[in-house]
C-alpha cells in the first residue's frame, strides 16, 4: 500500500503586520533595511487571539479548505496530526481541539518537532496510512509563533509569522500517480541550548521571576543556527539524492522550510537549484515554523507551479536541532 498527499489547505490571518511595526509602533533598534537584507522577510501575518484565532483555529481554518479541495468532510477522516510547537494551552493537544470543531472522528494527537514538524509529521502519517492503520489522515503544520515571542527582543520578533498549512494523506493505489516517498530525518539534542524557550515546563515552572526575565519566550543565538541550518541541510539533501539515486534534475520543485532568504538561497546554490524551482514565500509571511513548508506548497499549487508527476523536494531546519529532507511525486 502506498500514501500520497491528494489536497492541500491553508490559513492566513488577516492582520498583516510590516516590517514598520517593530521600529515605529514598538520603538524596537531595528530597521527596514536591516531585516529585509539580513532576513528577506517585508510582511508576516500576526493572529489576532481576541478573536479567537489560536493555533487550533488556524488549524481547523486549514483542514476546512484542505477538505473542501479534497471534496471530502469531516467524517471521512481516520486520524487528525498536528505538528505544532504553540498549543492553545498544554493540555489537551491541538489536534483534539481540532477534531471538535471540525466534527471529526477517529484519533488526534500533537507531534513536536519544530521547524521540522511537517518533514517529520509527514513521514509519521505515510507511514501509518502505509502500514493499514489509517486510510486518510488530516495532517496540519500549525504555529502560533506570536504567541511565544518576546516583542521586545528585536533578534527573534521580527522573525515569526502565524499559520497553519493542511495536507490530505491517503492510500491510494499502487497506480496512482502520486507518492510520499521515503525521508531522511535527523536529530542533534546537543543544539537544544541554541533555539529554546527555557521555561514552562517541569525544569522551571512559570513563576514571577520566569515571566521578569521573559524565559517562557523564544530565546535563539541566530548565528550558530544560521550556520548549522545551511551545512545541515545541504549535507541531508545531498544523502537523500544518493539514496534514492536522484540528480538535482531530477527535482521539479524545492520547497524549502522558510528560516531566512539567505539560508535558502546558500542552500539552494549549494545545491545547483535554480531560483525559478526554488519557492519563497518568507517575503510575505515570515518564518511560521510547522506550518511554512504546507502553507507554500498550497500556494505554489495556487500559482500554478506543481504540476502532475512532478518531484517536489521539501527540506528543513529547526530546534533540536532537527532537521530533515523528502520527496514527494505529485499526483494532482
Ligand atoms: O526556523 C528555525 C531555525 N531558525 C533559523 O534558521 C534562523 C537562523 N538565523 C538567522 O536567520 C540569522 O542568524 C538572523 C536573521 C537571526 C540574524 O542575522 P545575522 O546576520 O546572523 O545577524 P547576527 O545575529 O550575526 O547579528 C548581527 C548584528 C548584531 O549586532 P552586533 O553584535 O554585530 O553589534 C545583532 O545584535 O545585528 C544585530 N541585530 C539586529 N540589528 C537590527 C540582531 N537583530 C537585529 C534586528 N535589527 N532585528
Amino acid at each position: 500500500m502506498k500514501a500520497a498527499i491528494t489536497a492541500t489547505g491553508r490559513y492566513f490571518p488577516d492582520r498583516e503586520v510590516s516590517n514598520a511595526y517593530f521600529y515605529e509602533d514598538l520603538g524596537l533598534d531595528t530597521s527596514e533595511d536591516w531585516i529585509v537584507s539580513r532576513t528577506g522577510i517585508q510582511t508576516r501575518r500576526l493572529a489576532d487571539v481576541s478573536k479567537g484565532e489560536t493555533c487550533s483555529f488556524m488549524a481547523t481554518r486549514a483542514a476546512e479548505a484542505c477538505l473542501r479541495d479534497a471534496g471530502l468532510e469531516a467524517g471521512d477522516l481516520d486520524a487528525i496530526v498536528v505538528a505544532t510547537v504553540t498549543p492553545d494551552q498544554p493540555l489537551p493537544s491541538v489536534a483534539c481541539f481540532t477534531q471538535a470543531a471540525l466534527g471529526a472522528q477517529g484519533f488526534a494527537f500533537d507531534l513536536v518537532a519544530a521547524c521540522s514538524g511537517f518533514v517529520y509529521g509527514l513521514d509519521v502519517c505515510a507511514a501509518m496510512v502505509e502500514s493499514g492503520r489509517a486510510k486518510r489522515v488530516m495532517f496540519i503544520g500549525a504555529d502560533h509563533m506570536s504567541s511565544i515571542l518576546d516583542f521586545n527582543d528585536r533578534n527573534t520578533c521580527i522573525l515569526f509569522g502565524d499559520a497553519a498549512g493542511a495536507v490530505l494523506i491517503e492510500q491510494v493505489p499502487d497506480d496512482h500517480p502520486g507518492t510520499i516517498h521515503p525521508s531522511i530525518l535527523r536529530a542533534d539534542g546537543k543544539g537544544a541550548k541554541h533555539l529554546q524557550i527555557p521555561a514552562g515546563g517541569g525544569r522551571l515552572p512559570i513563576d514571577a521571576g520566569v515571566l521578569a526575565e521573559r524565559m517562557n519566550k523564544v530565546k535563539q543565538e541566530g548565528r550558530v543556527v544560521f550556520r548549522h541550518a545551511v551545512s545541515s541541510i545541504v549535507k541531508v539533501v545531498q544523502q537523500y539524492f544518493a539514496e534514492q539515486e536522484l540528480t538535482v534534475d531530477d527535482i521539479d520543485l524545492f520547497i524549502p522550510h522558510q528560516a531566512n532568504r539567505r539560508i535558502i538561497e546558500a542552500a539552494a546554490d549549494k545545491l545547483r537549484v535554480p531560483r525559478e524551482k526554488t519557492v519563497i514565500t518568507i517575503d510575505r509571511f515570515a518564518n511560521t515554523t510547522a506550518a511554512s513548508i504546507p502553507t507554500a506548497l498550497d500556494l505554489a499549487r495556487e500559482e500554478g507551479r506543481v504540476m502532475k508527476g512532478d518531484r517536489l523536494l521539501f527540506a528543513t531546519f529547526g530546534a533540536g536541532f532537527t532537521w530533515g529532507a523528502q520527496t514527494v511525486t505529485w499526483g494532482l
